[in-house]
């Protein structure tokens, strides 16, 4: 199963993600977790350039992500995928029509078919959105993203409220404590099949 967790920077995610791998792996999943940009030697390279290189053109930023992604795609995810290992990714393309899409304006059509080339039509199974109210982190210094302001974090949010209307997508309420918000994603994997979840703990 590919699992991936989606929201804007400063929601939880990164805690959601290493809670649940835990836990998964006490109920004797083969788990593996990753990111994007990154998840290869390629990927944090162009992850390391897309986060501090503030020269970057939109395009090419778009080109870089897709670069990475399928890279990750190709070398890391799939393999996992097939040897019926669990998959959690911190991104994947919804980030790419939320960010590039909503975020820069471009256009959604035209970055679902070039995401599919960099993808190989390879799609999440599940997408936990962590949606929290006014909150996003602010790094005024380095991180082109976490420096792109309060409007384009806005505009991102709304896209992913919109992306969030898929089949398959779950929108977690990441306003409420750490606990609850683990609990509910372990109840949504536990209705879609991971029945060991619950083996551990409550
Ligand atoms: P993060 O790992 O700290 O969330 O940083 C990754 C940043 O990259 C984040 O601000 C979102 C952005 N991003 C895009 O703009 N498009 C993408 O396709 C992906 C995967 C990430």
């Amino acid at each position: 199963m590919f699992i991936v967790f989606e929201g804007i920077d400063g929601v939880g995610k990164s805690t959601q993600i290493e809670l649940l791998v835990d836990r998964l792996l006490a109920a004797g999943y083969r788990v593996m977790s990753t990111r994007e940009p990154g998840g290869t030697e390629i990927g944090e390279k162009l992850r390391d350039l897309l986060k501090s290189d503030h020269s970057m053109g939109d395009r090419s930023e778009l080109l870089l992500m897709l670069a990475s992604r399928s890279q990750h795609v190709d070398s890391v995810i799939r393999p996992a995928l097939e040897g019926d290992t669990l998959v959690i990714c911190d991104r994947f393309e919804a980030s790419t029509f939320a960010y590039q899409g909503y975020g820069r304006g471009m256009d959604l059509d035209q970055l679902r078919a070039i995401n599919e080339f960099a993808t190989g039509g390879l799609e999440a199974d599940v997408t936990f959105l962590i949606d929290r109210e006014g909150s996003f982190r602010v790094n005024l210094d380095e991180d082109r993203f976490e420096s792109a302001g309060a409007d384009f974090a806005a505009r991102v949010r709304k896209g992913y409220k919109e992306l969030a209307r898929q089949v398959n997508w779950f929108t977690i309420d990441g306003d409420q404590k750490i606990g609850e918000v683990h609990r509910e994603i372990c109840d949504r994997l536990f209705d879609l099949g991971l029945a060991k979840i619950r083996d551990y703990g409550s």
